[in-house]
């Protein structure tokens, strides 16, 4: 599946370069045509000879002269590669990536590049805990990129904590993984649901729930990157929507998603409801602040109508639509029901039961029934990497019409 691709590997100046040696080899063991590059810092690490052998290239390390004296030519690299990955990649570069600081080859070749880019962090766990990498890698998915998020483990400082850079076989199998699913939703409109909505009782004051939208985003930006035109309909949340296929409507109230949801659904080739949308609201909203008094308060709520079930009452021969659903007790049964009752073709089922799967956590654990009752139990991931085992599932058992 990588037989004859064209890789460039960037590499900067990280103890974790070490390990860039197994992943050249690995990559030209599938038969991937490799250039390295790297940064001065880079070859204090490790040697160009050692990945000049390995890749059967020159490496290329000034960005102005080739050992023959001509000018290594960052443009037409970025022409030729199918991929670039630039891994380690230090915070210095990730901040010089994300703000076009060309003042070596390997910034230079990555502003060049057409091709898809994997960038894959290292450096301690306090520098990338730091806001300005946290930011720097907002920057760098906000243009597209793929960021492979570091592993927990022990680092070169003798700390414990992410930053330890992705081990090459994971690299090789993100990649392979990525040609495969590159275009399986090519051009296909998807509309996504996420986050919370909050429900007014008066100007400073509303009924909401814990969802922080990490579910939704992450399934948003899958899909983006998986080729496919995403409308993106957020509840407010602090998270920021990350690919340039990505059209990102913010609503506050379930009303505002119903209204929303009821214009884009119809265009939609595939629904995916991640919302926790408010079963009920307060409809006698007060224009000024309510003030304290000593008598209890009662709010009189009222159901809100439900969007999934409309958008599943009209659906369309060839749409397919997904559900959620959240539930602390009888969750199979639960989630069953929701699926014929909401007329879906999939219910992605998020138990608060399992361990590492909840509101505002960076993991999760689902499951997901199709029409027949069948379950399938996915495994614990990130929320990204459990929004690709999602799409994965829905484009493997349901044909989507090209
Ligand atoms: N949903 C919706 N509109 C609503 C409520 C829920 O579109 N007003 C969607 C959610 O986005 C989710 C699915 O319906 O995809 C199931 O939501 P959930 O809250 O688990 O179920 P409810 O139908 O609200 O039932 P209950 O609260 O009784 O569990």
């Amino acid at each position: 599946m990588l037989k004859g691709k064209k890789v460039v590997v960037g590499i900067t100046g990280s103890i974790a370069a070490y390990k860039v040696p197994f992943l050249v080899r690995l990559l030209v063991k599938e038969g991937v045509e490799v250039r390295v590059i790297m940064t001065p810092v880079a070859k204090d690490f490790v040697t160009p000879l050692t990945l000049a052998t390995l890749s059967q290239h020159a490496v290329i390390v000034d960005p102005f002269k080739a050992d023959n004296g001509e000018w290594n030519n960052h443009v037409e690299l970025g022409q030729w590669a199918d991929a670039m990955i630039f891994a380690p990649v230090t915070a210095n570069t990730l901040g010089k990536m994300a703000h076009g600081i060309a003042d070596n080859f390997v910034v230079t070749a990555y502003l060049s590049a057409k091709c898809p880019v994997f960038i894959t962090p290292a450096m301690d766990l306090d520098m990338y805990a730091h806001p300005s990498t946290q930011n720097n890698m907002a920057i760098l998915r906000s243009f597209g990129n793929i960021i492979i998020e570091p592993q927990i483990g022990e680092l070169a400082s003798g700390l414990t904590g992410p930053g330890r850079m992705e081990e090459p076989e994971s690299i090789v199998q993100i990649l392979k993984d990525h040609f495969t699913r590159q275009h399986d939703l090519d051009k296909k409109k998807i509309l996504i649901t996420a986050g919370p909505t909050h429900e007014k009782i008066d100007p400073v004051r509303f009924i909401g729930n814990y969802s922080t939208g990490k579910m939704g985003f992450s399934l948003a930006h899958e899909a983006a990157q998986r080729g496919a035109h995403v409308t993106l309909v957020a509840g407010p949340t602090n998270l920021t929507s990350e690919h340039p296929n990505i059209h990102r409507i913010d609503i506050e109230s379930a009303e505002e998603m119903y209204q929303i949801c009821m214009q884009e659904a119809p265009l939609a080739d595939m629904v995916i409801m991640a919302a926790a949308v408010a079963d009920y609201t307060y409809s006698r909203q007060s224009p000024i602040k309510l003030k304290k008094g000593s008598a209890p308060l009662l709010l009189e709520l009222s159901p809100t109508r439900d969007i999934l079930k409309t958008i599943g009452a009209n659906k369309k021969n060839d749409q397919i639509i997904v559900g959620f659903a959240l539930e602390t007790d009888h969750e199979s049964e639960n989630a069953k029901r929701k699926l014929i009752s909401k007329n879906l073709d999939f219910i992605v089922l998020n138990s608060l039961n399992e361990t590492g799967a909840g509101f505002g956590l960076e993991t999760n654990k689902i499951s997901i029934i199709d029409r027949s009752g069948t379950v399938y139990q996915g495994k614990l991931g990130t929320k990204p990497a459990v929004a690709a085992e999602i799409l994965d599932f829905i484009v493997k058992n349901r044909t989507i019409q090209p």
